[in-house]
């Protein structure tokens, strides 16, 4: 698993705070996890490392758990049990505060500031001093491809600027790992395919790990590695081309039935 992405593992080491290249740790070690939210195991068990510096999605229909497992990941959810390990510390523990890069399911940017003024905001928030802000607002605005609309009201940009204003507050810390739950839910096909190149870029360029969320399994191949669930458990842990390969269908939604498929046959053998 640790050496599936050789490519990647070796992309990382060149951003300051980066992972040195190959030191070949997982960027999230989770065993055993599981959290519980209304008295169910929402996340029931689940052991995966992600790599350093890749891509990785985490995908499953709605309701399957992935906020959950992110929230966990970031240190904010309640109730969780097993190992889970981010950047080689406990999940949630303060010195990955400044190391993780979260933007939530929900829109966090205020539509009636200018994405300038939000970013500003938000690094005043994270303790930046007064004076250094304007060129770090600045780098992500370029990170992003928005520095010619910092000054537009963040209302009036479309849903792909506005994704990437959110991105932008996640990148004020220059985190090594970002955790973004569903960013391209509602984005036209175009709009989707600049943000994921976008993320490549980051994991490229930087080393960043990137984890990502979606519900549409066609984003699968977007994807180095894949994390698929349903109903809190984990179906595989694979590439698409090995899950393709694996389960011997044409696509990673075909692929993911087919595992459904086997699972719901085991559950009936066992009961
Ligand atoms: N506050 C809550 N109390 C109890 N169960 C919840 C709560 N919030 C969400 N859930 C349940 O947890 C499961 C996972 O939710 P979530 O992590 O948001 O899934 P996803 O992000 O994949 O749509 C869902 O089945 C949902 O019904
Ligand atoms: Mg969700």
């Amino acid at each position: 698993m640790m050496n599936k992405h050789p490519a990647a593992a070796t992309a990382g080491g060149t951003g300051a705070a980066a992972e040195p290249a190959g030191s070949g740790r997982p960027a999230i070690h989770a065993d055993h996890l599981t959290v519980v939210r209304g008295g169910h195991k929402v996340v029931d068990d689940l052991t995966f490392d992600v790599p350093a510096g890749t891509v990785t999605g985490l995908l499953g229909p709605s309701g399957c758990g992935k906020s959950t497992l992110m929230r966990a990941i970031v240190g904010t959810q309640a109730k969780v049990t097993g190992t889970l390990d981010v950047l080689g510390r406990p999940a949630g523990s303060a010195p990955l505060r400044a190391r993780v890069g979260y933007v939530t399911q929900d829109p966090s940017v205020y539509g009636d500031l200018t994405a300038r003024q939000n970013l500003d905001y938000y690094a005043a928030v994270l303790g930046v001093p007064r004076r250094e802000r304007p060129a770090m607002v600045d780098r992500v605005l370029h990170d992003v491809d928005l520095a010619d609309h910092g000054d537009s009201l963040t209302a009036n940009l479309s849903g792909g600027q506005h994704s990437r204003v959110s991105l932008a507050v996640a990148l004020l810390g220059s985190p090594e790992l970002l955790v973004l739950d569903e960013p391209t839910v509602g984005l036209d096909p175009v709009l989707r395919r600049d943000l994921w190149n976008l993320f490549h870029r980051l994991a490229a360029e930087r080393g960043t790990t990137l984890l990502i969320s979606s519900h549409v399994m066609d984003e699968a191949d977007r994807c180095q590695n894949l994390l698929l669930m349903r109903s809190g458990r984990l179906l595989a842990d694979d590439s698409p081309d090995a899950l393709r390969a694996g389960t011997g269908t044409g696509s990673v939604e075909d692929a993911f039935l087919h595992l459904v498929d086997e699972a719901r046959k085991a559950e009936s053998a066992t009961d």
